[in-house]
């Protein structure tokens, strides 16, 4: 799918990697539009950039649907999205305190699964009446994590999320495909983002010591590079990437 004055969704737009998207996608040409519930951040970038900044809570379905076609009325309708939009979260599932309140679990899942599964439902339902372009409609581009295959004591939550995210991509894939959408997602290991910087610094270092090489944190560019390369190459459906240097997360 060619990037040139395509229109895109980037959910979580408004920081990390979703920013950095953003800032590659619209140095390529594309007319991006940033969804996030952070819209004074987002609205920065917007301005960098020469997009747009919609106020958006991925987990509901009205606020999605608007931000959509708010994107639609001044760009046209996406072809391309990006979910970047998430939430860390580290606790035992038996802590000092006892189990972990069921409402932490279920707010992961609600914003990590059900928030990227809500934007990828109603993105590609825009998608599907538009004519092709070459062989294609369009493309969705999920994020997940390695914390999907090795989550660490705590990553309950997290992992399950993040292993919705990887199980529902090849199944997407499929039932889209008749309609010339892909489906594809990025698993990365430990990108230096604010959501990284919320982590102790001990914790911190002991995480990327165990990065085997590169010796370092992933750069967000890097995850926009791979981005724009999914875009770029249409024999790339149904299928999870890791952007990890090798890293296999350790239990703690
Ligand atoms: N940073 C890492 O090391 C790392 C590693 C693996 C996976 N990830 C995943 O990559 C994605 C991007 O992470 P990042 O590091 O760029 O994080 P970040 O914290 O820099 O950005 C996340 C953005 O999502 C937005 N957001 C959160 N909840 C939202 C909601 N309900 N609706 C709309 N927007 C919402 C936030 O406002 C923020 O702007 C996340 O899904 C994260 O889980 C991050």
């Amino acid at each position: 799918m060619d990037i040139m004055n395509t229109a895109a969704l980037i959910t979580g737009g408004a920081s990390g990697m979703g920013a950095a998207t953003a800032r590659l996608l619209s140095k390529q040409g594309a007319k991006v539009a940033l969804l996030d519930l952070n819209v004074s951040d987002g609205e920065k970038i917007a301005k960098e950039i020469g997009g747009i900044a919609i106020s958006c809570d991925v987990t509901n379905s009205e606020s999605v649907e608007k931000a959509i076609s708010t994107a639609q009325a001044k760009h046209g309708a996406a072809r391309i999205c990006v979910n970047c939009a998430g939430i860390v979260h580290g606790k035992r599932m038996i802590g000092k305190d006892g189990p972990m309140p069921l409402s932490e679990f279920e707010r992961v899942i609600q914003i990590n699964l059900i928030g990227t599964f809500n934007v990828m439902r109603l993105a590609a339902a825009a998608m599907i009446p538009l004519t092709t372009i070459g062989e294609e409609r369009g493309i969705i581009i999920n994020t997940a994590s390695v914390a999907a295959y090795e989550g660490q004591i705590g990553q309950t939550a997290y992992s399950a999320s993040k292993g919705g995210v990887v199980a529902l991509t090849l199944p997407a894939a499929r039932e889209l495909a008749q309609f010339g959408v892909r489906v594809m997602t990025i698993a990365p290991g430990l990108v230096d983002t604010p959501m990284f910087s919320k982590i102790t610094p001990e914790s911190r270092e002991a995480l990327y010591a165990s990065v085997p090489f590169p010796h370092r944190l992933a750069k967000p560019e890097e995850y926009a590079h791979l981005v724009q390369h999914i875009i770029e190459n249409a024999m790339l459906n149904g299928e999870v990437i890791r952007l990890d240097g090798a890293l296999r997360m350790a239990p703690r």
